[in-house]
C-alpha cells in the first residue's frame, strides 16, 4: 500500500476501507510514514469526511495502537470525562476532586492544548513540580489511593492519537467530526474507565459552531462507547463565550481552585457542580447534588486537588496558597472601544489571542509560556463605557502584546442593545 494512494482517493471522495485505516495507524505509530504524507490525508479528511465505518475503523485501529489499561487493578466504579475543547475550559481541574471526594473514582488521561484551546495537561504543569508522564503502576496506586489522577498520553496509550492529535494541532486539521470522535474516543476506550461523560461544545469558540454539528459528534460519539461497552453520556453546553473569566494556563488553574473554594465565577461554577453531579448520576450515588454542594463547602474536594497535586509530585502549597504561582512580567490592559453592549466576543478569537502570547503552540513541541493569557473583566452581554478597562493581558515577552491586542479586539463586538442570552447547557444524549 501506497500513501499517496491513500491520499488521492480520499481527496478525490472515496471511502478508506479498515486495511487501508489500519495500515495508516500502524505506520503513523510506527513512525514509518512521512509527516507530510499524514498532514495530506488529515487535509483530505478535512476537506471530504469519513462515514460512521471509517470513523469507526480509525477509533478502534488507534485505540489499539498502543497498550491498553486494564482498571481491575482499581476498585471499585471508575468514570472519566472528556471535553471536546473549549477556551477557557478548566472544566476538568475542578469536576474530578468533586468526584473523588464524592467517592467515585477518576483515571483520567487528558490532553495539551489544540488549535485554539487550552488542555489540562498544559494547565497542570503550570504547578510546580507536577507530573503529567505516570507510569500505569504509580497511576493505578494514585488512584487507588486518592481516587484520582491524570495522566498526559504517557503510557503508551492511543500512541498513534497523540501524533495526529500533535500534527492536527499545528495544520489547520482539528475541526472534523470524524477526527475529533476518533481522538477522543480512541483515548477513552484505550483507558478502560466503567463510564464516561463527554461534554460536547458548540459556538464560537467550539470546534463543532452549529448546535447540529455538536448533536452529530455527540450522538456519533455516544454510539462508539455504548457500542464499546461503556455508559456513554455527552452534554451539549456553550462555548460561544469563553468559560469563566480567565484564558490561559496558570490563570486558569487558579479560577478552579477559587471554585472549589466556593468563590468562582458564575458560568463555570454552575458548569462544574452540573458535569460532577452527571458523572456521579453515570457512577449510580443518589442525590449528587447535594453531595456536590457539601464537598465544595466542607473543603473536602479542595483537599482532594490537593492531594492529587502531591501524589504527582507537585508542591500542594500551589492549592491552599495560589500567590504562589509564577506571575507574568508584563501586564496590559485592554480598553472598550465603544459605549454599550458587548454584544459578542468570538472565543475563538479570544483563545488565539491568547495563544499569540503565548499561551499556545505555533509549532509541534512548541514550549508554553504559563504566566501568560487573559483576564476577562466584561464579558458577553455586560455593559461598557469607551475606554473602560475590559481585560487583562498577560505575558512573559512584551513584543507579544501589539499583536494578542488586535486579535483580542477584532473578537469583541458592541451594541446598543442587551445580547441574546445563550443557556450554558443545551442537553444530554444518551
Ligand atoms: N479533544 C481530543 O482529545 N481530540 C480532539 O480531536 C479534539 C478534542
Amino acid at each position: 500500500m501506497r500513501m499517496y494512494d491513500l491520499i488521492l482517493k480520499k481527496r478525490n471522495g472515496g471511502k478508506l476501507t479498515k486495511e487501508e485505516i489500519d495500515f495508516f495507524v500502524k505506520g503513523v505509530t510506527e513512525k514509518t510514514i512521512e509527516l507530510y504524507h499524514v498532514s495530506a490525508l488529515m487535509m483530505a479528511i478535512y476537506f471530504k469526511g469519513m462515514d460512521e465505518e471509517e470513523t469507526l475503523n480509525l477509533t478502534l485501529a488507534m485505540a489499539d495502537s498502543g497498550e491498553k489499561m486494564d482498571l481491575k487493578l482499581i476498585d471499585g466504579i471508575k468514570v472519566d470525562k472528556h471535553s471536546t475543547g473549549g477556551v477557557g475550559d478548566k472544566t476538568t481541574l475542578a469536576v474530578i476532586p468533586i468526584v473523588a471526594a464524592c467517592g467515585v473514582k477518576v483515571a483520567k488521561m487528558s490532553g495539551r492544548g489544540l488549535g485554539h484551546t487550552g488542555g489540562t495537561i498544559d494547565k497542570l504543569e503550570s504547578i510546580r513540580g507536577f507530573q503529567t508522564s505516570v507510569e500505569p503502576d504509580k497511576f493505578f496506586d494514585i488512584v487507588n489511593t486518592h481516587g484520582l489522577c491524570v495522566a498526559g498520553q504517557s503510557m503508551n496509550l492511543a500512541p498513534a492519537d497523540k501524533e495526529l492529535y500533535a500534527l492536527r494541532d499545528v495544520t489547520a486539521t482539528v475541526d472534523n467530526l470524524s477526527l475529533i470522535a476518533s481522538s477522543i474516543m480512541s483515548k477513552k476506550l484505550a483507558s478502560g474507565s466503567d463510564c464516561i461523560l463527554l461534554d460536547v461544545k458548540v459556538g464560537s469558540g467550539a470546534f463543532m459552531k452549529t448546535y447540529e454539528d455538536a448533536e452529530k459528534l455527540a450522538s456519533a460519539m455516544v454510539k462508539i462507547g455504548n457500542g464499546a461497552g461503556r455508559k456513554t453520556v455527552a452534554v451539549i453546553t456553550d462555548m460561544d463565550k469563553p468559560l469563566g473569566n480567565t484564558v490561559g494556563n496558570s490563570i486558569e488553574v487558579i479560577e478552579a481552585i477559587d471554585t472549589l473554594k466556593g468563590k468562582g465565577p458564575e458560568d463555570f461554577t454552575l458548569l462544574t457542580k452540573a458535569l460532577s453531579a452527571e458523572l456521579l448520576r453515570l457512577a449510580g450515588i443518589e442525590n449528587p447534588e447535594e453531595k456536590v454542594e457539601e464537598v465544595i463547602s466542607n473543603g473536602k474536594a479542595l483537599r482532594k486537588l490537593a492531594d492529587m497535586v502531591k501524589a504527582q509530585g507537585g508542591d500542594e502549597n500551589y492549592i491552599y496558597d495560589t500567590s504562589l504561582f509564577e506571575k507574568a512580567e508584563f501586564t496590559r490592559e485592554i480598553k472598550a472601544e465603544k459605549d454599550g453592549y458587548i454584544s459578542h466576543m468570538n472565543a475563538e478569537t479570544v483563545g488565539i489571542a491568547s495563544a499569540k502570547l503565548g499561551a499556545g503552540r505555533e509549532k509541534k513541541g512548541d514550549s508554553i509560556d504559563f504566566t501568560a493569557g487573559i483576564k476577562l473583566l466584561k464579558k458577553t452581554g455586560e455593559k461598557v463605557a469607551s475606554g473602560e478597562t475590559i481585560a487583562e493581558m498577560y505575558t512573559s515577552d512584551k513584543a507579544k502584546f501589539a499583536e494578542a491586542e488586535r486579535t483580542f479586539l477584532s473578537a469583541v463586538e458592541y451594541s446598543s442593545e442587551e445580547a441574546k442570552k445563550f443557556p450554558l447547557i443545551y442537553g444530554k444524549i444518551k
